[in-house]
């Protein structure tokens, strides 16, 4: 894939949002003894899965969920393409805020659904959201659902409650539904805190939330779980999934999930310190070592989001230097919906050493 996206694969990936680290023992511990059990008979028991990602958020950010109130889906990805199904119409608007995760776009238009953008503001070192233009946009009748990325990848952001509120606050004027894939709710660094809308006072509203993709490095065998308080948008999704037979559990997803949810709490402290401080590292030394460089330090997700436009590089040029002089592999901002090519993300989930020898290199490289 790297000779596919890059043209090389002499680069270091930090493109795609996963990890390079071991998962939790306790995870391994029980995929092991799935294994040496030699039989994959049929299961289901989704009930300790909702349970157990119920228990660790009320932990995590005192958030409420009541187990019951899930929906299993086969993943984020899948929940999002089924939700735009069920609650909005061909033809019909779907707002996003750009910059943001680049498939998004591509469920939207795949399900023939209009995308609407709701481009996000720079204020300062930090993107907030431009909500004169986000009441326009629902104010003029055509937008079915608001697709929110909270916290936000790739620009770091953890939406504040107040933000999150007057977010609601003006769907609710104009009764439109809003999602919330909160795929990365669990990676939030020191300063900031997660607020779910889930926690809100919004019944039309659905969350997608509690996948350990993100944040067990789960990302090739994890469900996803669909919430909502409101009954009548959770018996429509169930009905849904369960018509096409999408609702059965995979046992070796389940049993790693929930021993991702019950016992992984001390392995994911040391995650999320680890790359807490591998932020740090890059934050300091972007702006002392590279301060032409703009680097937008996250508030979570391991993302970090950079302009190169102080470089003052064509693109082509920029390209080069990273790939081929830098041989490193950042996912550009265009996939994003970023306008501008001097937009980069860096997936900054590796060992910290390898992070600095690749930016170290960088900057030997720009001078
Ligand atoms: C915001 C967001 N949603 C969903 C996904 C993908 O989720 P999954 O692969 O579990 O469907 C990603 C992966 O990067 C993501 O960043």
């Amino acid at each position: 894939m790297l000779q596919q996206i890059y043209g090389t694969d002499d680069v270091t990936p930090y493109w795609i949002a996963d990890m390079d680290f071991p998962i939790a023992s306790p995870i391994t511990n029980v995929m092991q003894q799935l294994v040496n059990r030699e039989l994959y008979s049929y299961e289901f028991d989704s009930q300790t899965v909702f349970e157990a990602i119920s228990t660790w958020n009320k932990e995590r950010h005192n958030l409420d969920l009541k187990p019951e109130h899930f929906v299993q889906v086969p993943g984020v990805l899948s929940a999002i393409a089924m939700l735009i199904r069920d609650f909005t119409h061909e033809g019909d608007g779907i707002l996003i805020q750009t910059p943001v995760y680049h498939q998004f776009r591509r469920l939207i238009e795949s399900a023939g659904r209009q995308v609407i953008n709701n481009p996000l503001k720079i204020e300062g070192d930090q993107y907030v959201i431009d909500f004169e233009d986000y009441e326009e946009q629902l104010k003029s009748g055509n937008i079915a659902m608001i697709l929110l990325c909270n916290p936000h990848n790739p620009v770091g952001r953890v939406w504040t409650k107040s933000e999150l509120q007057k977010l609601v606050s003006i769907a609710k004027k104009y009764n439109t539904t809003i999602i919330s894939d909160e795929v990365h709710g669990d990676i939030i660094f020191d300063g900031a805190r997660f607020t779910s809308i889930a926690s809100l006072d919004y019944n039309n509203s659905l969350t997608i939330i509690g996948s350990p993709a993100k944040n067990f490095g789960l990302n090739s065998i994890s469900n996803g779980y669909i919430y909502s308080d409101n009954q009548m948008l959770r018996e429509k999704i169930r009905a849904t999934s369960s018509s096409m037979s999408l609702d059965h559990a995979n046992a070796v997803t389940m049993y790693a999930t929930i021993a991702a949810y019950q016992h992984g709490q001390e392995w994911f402290d040391g995650f999320l310190n680890y790359t807490q401080t591998t932020r740090n590292w890059i934050v300091d030394f972007m702006a002392k070592q590279l301060p032409q460089v703009k680097t937008f330090s996250p508030q979570g997700t391991n993302q970090i989001w950079f302009d190169f436009s102080g470089l003052g590089l064509k693109p082509k040029q920029l390209k080069a230097l990273l790939t081929l002089e830098a041989k490193i592999a950042l996912t550009p901002g265009t996939w994003f919906g970023e306008e501008d090519e001097n937009f980069y993300r860096m997936n900054f989930a590796s060992p910290l050493e390898k992070v600095q020898a690749s930016l170290q290199l960088l900057k030997s490289k720009v001078g």
